[in-house]
């Protein structure tokens, strides 16, 4: 059995002014557990990561919350990955429902970014989640399978190996639905074994999927509780900095 670091990742999504992710991070900068403890993680605005990188304490990691896949080049507002890599980000979400639903990213895009990410040295967040009719017709299987299946075409083994993996079904951001604790368990499980299918189970057993949508303080620790679920990736409750020190407290004891 390989032991799993817990991860507890918040996605400021597109809140926070430079002022108050500053009040942020000194709040929390000195209570952060060990990184073999508990990962923790900010995904952060494009344009505080400098800001951030400049005052995480040691055991803050910060991610970028998208990027381009392309190397450089004409595109009016979008961040390249050497940008986010030299901007000092160690992490970069990929595939968020939100882009994904609101900005048409493609399972093929998602691919190109895991590309650009691991060329750059950048550890992917995957995000995959099904919509609320694909989980009541049953097909949820089906649909995180094929997520997965363009997300790691051509990814090798070494590179899936340093991926995060975050379920987080579409119908439960920011609806205050949570999928249940064993819902949201044997969905983890059936993640795990399609990566096992793609890389083997000695592999799966390793990389870390995390449960996003509507995490709150007040289940967190039902979550945690879960055989597979390695931690959560938290919208709206991880704003505030009390939360997020819960949320890490919460994994530490995982
Ligand atoms: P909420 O925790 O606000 O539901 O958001 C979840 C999410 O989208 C995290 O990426």
């Amino acid at each position: 059995m390989h032991k799993r670091v817990p991860v507890i990742a918040a996605n400021w999504k597109m809140f926070k002014t430079k002022d108050e992710a500053l009040e942020f991070i000194f709040a929390v900068n000195g209570h952060m557990p060990s990184t073999d403890q508990v990962e923790s993680i900010i995904c952060a605005p494009a344009i505080l990561l400098n800001l951030l990188v400049k005052r995480e304490g040691e055991n803050l990691r910060i991610a970028a919350q998208n990027m381009h896949y392309k190397d450089e080049g004409a595109f009016t507002g979008e961040n390249s990955p050497a940008q986010v890599k030299t901007a000092g980000a160690e992490y970069i979400l990929i595939g968020h429902s939100e882009r994904r639903n609101i900005f048409n990213e493609t399972d093929e895009e998602v691919n190109l970014k895991m590309h650009a990410a691991f060329k750059y040295d950048l550890a992917p967040i995957l995000c995959i989640g099904e919509e609320l009719d694909v989980r009541e017709s049953n097909q949820t299987k089906q649909v995180l399978d094929n997520q997965l299946e363009i997300a790691f075409k051509n990814v090798t083994k070494e590179q899936a190996l340093k991926t995060i993996v975050a379920y987080e079904p579409v119908w439960a951001i920011g609806t205050g639905k949570t999928a249940t604790p064993q819902m949201a368990n044997e969905t983890i499980k059936d993640v795990r074994s399609k990566l096992a299918h793609l890389y083997g189970n000695e592999v799966a057993m390793q990389i870390r999927i995390l449960y996003g949508g509507s995490v709150k303080t007040d289940n967190i620790e039902a979550l945690l509780e879960e055989s597979d679920i390695d931690g959560a990736l938290i919208g709206g409750a991880a704003l505030d900095h009390n939360n997020f020190l819960k949320f890490v407290e919460a994994a530490k004891n995982k």
